[in-house]
């Protein structure tokens, strides 16, 4: 890799299938032109608080990301430097300190997570921004679900965070920020329509720049 990275961010309201279309993405592209960095591996450690108060913290505002870590992350991608990306446990509430996972630079860095427009800092560091835009009844039926899947919460907790946190979060912080997005991808996952429009561009993207390093 000999030019700079294009760098995508892909955003939207949890739920909204955000990670979904990412795999989609990483999946229709060869392996070695694509990075992801997911903003929810950069949810702040808390090993050093009883489990019982991590229960208490607002996962849906700004100040629960290390963005800053995220971004120095990013920076060295850009620069050709691998890192080691963190990787977040859903059911302890924190980092997982025995592990990372080497994220290598090259031709295209997908960014993708709820709050990566927020911050202004990361914003202007994004070539092309999606918003993965799903009505909110079905994001919270979807967010039931997979949280029970594959989080380890119950109904009621799901339902009560949604309450208290996701729902107000939602509003303040991620649908304001669709003003921002380039292209506004409908319903997630299996909109296949989108998702091959957008690989179309990552590969034509990926050609351009295999032409101009030889
Ligand atoms: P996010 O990362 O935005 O929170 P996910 O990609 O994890 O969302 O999607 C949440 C859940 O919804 C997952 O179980 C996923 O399989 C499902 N899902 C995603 N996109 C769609 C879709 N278009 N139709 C139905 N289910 C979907
Ligand atoms: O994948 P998704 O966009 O849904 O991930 C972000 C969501 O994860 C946030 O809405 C937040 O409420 C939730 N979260 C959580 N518990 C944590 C960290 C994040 O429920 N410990
Ligand atoms: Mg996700």
């Amino acid at each position: 890799m000999k030019n700079r990275p294009l760098i995508i961010g892909i955003t939207g309201g949890t739920g909204s299938g955000k990670s979904t279309v990412t795999k989609a993405i990483i999946e229709s592209v060869p392996e070695e032109n694509i990075s992801v960095i997911e903003q929810d591996a950069y949810y702040k450690d808390q090993s050093h608080i009883p489990f019982e108060e991590r229960l208490k913290t607002n996962y849906d505002h700004p100040l629960a990301f290390d963005n800053d870590l995220l971004i120095s992350h990013l920076n060295d991608l850009v620069n050709g430097k691998s890192i080691e990306k963190p990787v977040y446990d859903f059911e302890k509430h924190t980092r997982n300190l025995e592990k990372t996972v080497t994220v290598y630079p090259r031709d295209i860095i997908v960014v993708e997570g709820i709050m990566i427009l927020e911050d202004k800092r990361l914003r202007n560091m994004l070539d092309i921004k999606i918003f993965v835009d799903t009505d909110n009844d079905i994001r919270i039926l979807r967010r039931i679900q997979r949280d029970i899947e594959e989080r380890g919460r119950t109904v009621d907790s799901v339902i009560d965070q949604y309450l208290t946190t996701v729902r107000p979060a939602h509003m303040q912080f991620i649908e304001p920020y669709k003003r921002y997005a380039d292209i506004i991808i409908p319903e997630g996952g299996y909109n296949t329509v989108a998702i091959d429009i957008v690989v179309a561009k990552v590969k034509s993207i990926i050609q351009s720049k295999v032409n101009k390093d030889y």
